[in-house]
């Protein structure tokens, strides 16, 4: 099959179209013939070397979390999926392989697409999708009502943050650069900050989570923003999350959390019902052939990306 192989750790150029063995199947997996899949930042911080710690692997790898595509094959324990369907879902970023023609998925983390998307739209919401979902709902304990900070609300994660808080019937505000605000509004957001003119910590005790999608902030920072039994919860874990979190959230109402994403059916299928129901709308800012990869994973290392970058397998 063609893949992308990340040949070591290094700059777009370690990046190469090329041909490779096709995954081996076990029991309980199926074998997707990859459609389309996306970008997402944690990928060219693998390609770099920035995430070595939870990547357990060392280059050669094939990158790549979130893929779209038809089942092709189905292991002797699968039951739930047979070869024809139209699926979605992300794999394990750290471990990856959707840049790809064939993905080897679990069929406790695969999902059927949504019936009203084709396959690039439905490539660019997974892992945002499941990062915002699990964010707000695991970590945060967001309720109908709650008044939702979404810092970096234009991105691939804080734009599925806006509107699965909107379809949880919370008050959203978003923070977002000049070019984005139209976007977020439409979107969803109740109200916008523009971060170029706006000090976004400047309004107290206001919100019931501030969801840090862009993670430029910390718990610190943003505390004096929650209301008194608020959370921030951030995407990047750090040592104030991981390691002084469960002190902090012994001692004061107000609770920090961190977010490591993991596949999971039953949130895509949630995902998939919000789609479906017009809740949930994918923002693409632009596809690529996925032999142009080198481009797109320059266009996102810039962290300007209005919504998602897509790679189509042809
Ligand atoms: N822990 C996890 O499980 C997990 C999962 C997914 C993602 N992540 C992490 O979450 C972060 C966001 O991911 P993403 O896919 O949403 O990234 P992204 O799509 O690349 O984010 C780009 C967006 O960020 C906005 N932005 C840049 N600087 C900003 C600022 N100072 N304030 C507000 N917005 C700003 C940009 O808007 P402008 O152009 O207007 O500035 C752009 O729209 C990444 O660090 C990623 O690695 C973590």
């Amino acid at each position: 099959m063609k893949a992308i192989i990340s040949s070591e750790y290094g700059p777009v150029e370690v990046l190469h179209y090329q041909e490779t063995d096709p995954p081996v199947l076990a029991d309980d997996e199926l074998l997707v013939r990859v459609h389309a899949c996306s970008v997402n930042p944690v990928d060219w911080k693998i390609r770099k070397g920035d995430a070595k710690l939870l990547t357990g692997r060392k280059p050669p790898v094939i990158l790549g979390g979130d893929y779209a595509g038809v089942v092709a094959q189905a292991g002797k324990r699968v039951t739930n999926y047979a070869v024809g369907n139209r699926v979605w879902g992300m794999v394990n970023a750290f471990k990856g392989g959707t840049y790809a023609e064939l993905v080897r998925v679990k069929e406790e983390e695969i999902g059927l697409m949504p019936g009203n998307l084709g396959f690039e739209e439905a490539a660019s919401l997974p892992l945002v999708g499941l990062t915002a979902y699990q964010s707000l709902i695991y970590k945060g304990r967001l309720q109908r009502g709650d008044h939702v900070m979404v810092n970096g609300c234009s991105g691939g994660v804080g734009l599925a943050g806006v509107q699965i808080a909107k379809a949880k019937g919370c008050e959203v505000t978003g923070v977002c650069g000049t070019r984005n605000l139209e976007l977020a509004t439409k979107m969803g957001a109740d109200h916008v900050l523009d971060y170029t003119k706006v000090n976004i910590l400047k309004d107290k005790g206001v919100y019931d989570i501030f969801f840090d999608a862009v993670a430029n902030q910390s718990f610190s920072r943003a505390k004096g923003t929650l209301k008194p039994r608020g959370a921030y919860v951030t995407t990047l874990p750090s040592f104030e999350s991981m390691v002084l979190g469960p002190l902090i959230n012994m001692i004061s109402a107000r609770k920090v959390q961190s977010i490591l994403v993991k596949p999971s059916s039953g949130d895509l299928n949630t995902l998939k019902e919000m789609v479906e129901e017009g809740y949930l709308i994918p923002v693409v800012e632009e596809v690529y052939p996925l032999e142009k990869v080198r481009e797109a994973h320059t266009r996102s290392e810039t962290g300007r990306v209005t919504g998602k970058i897509v790679l189509r397998v042809d």
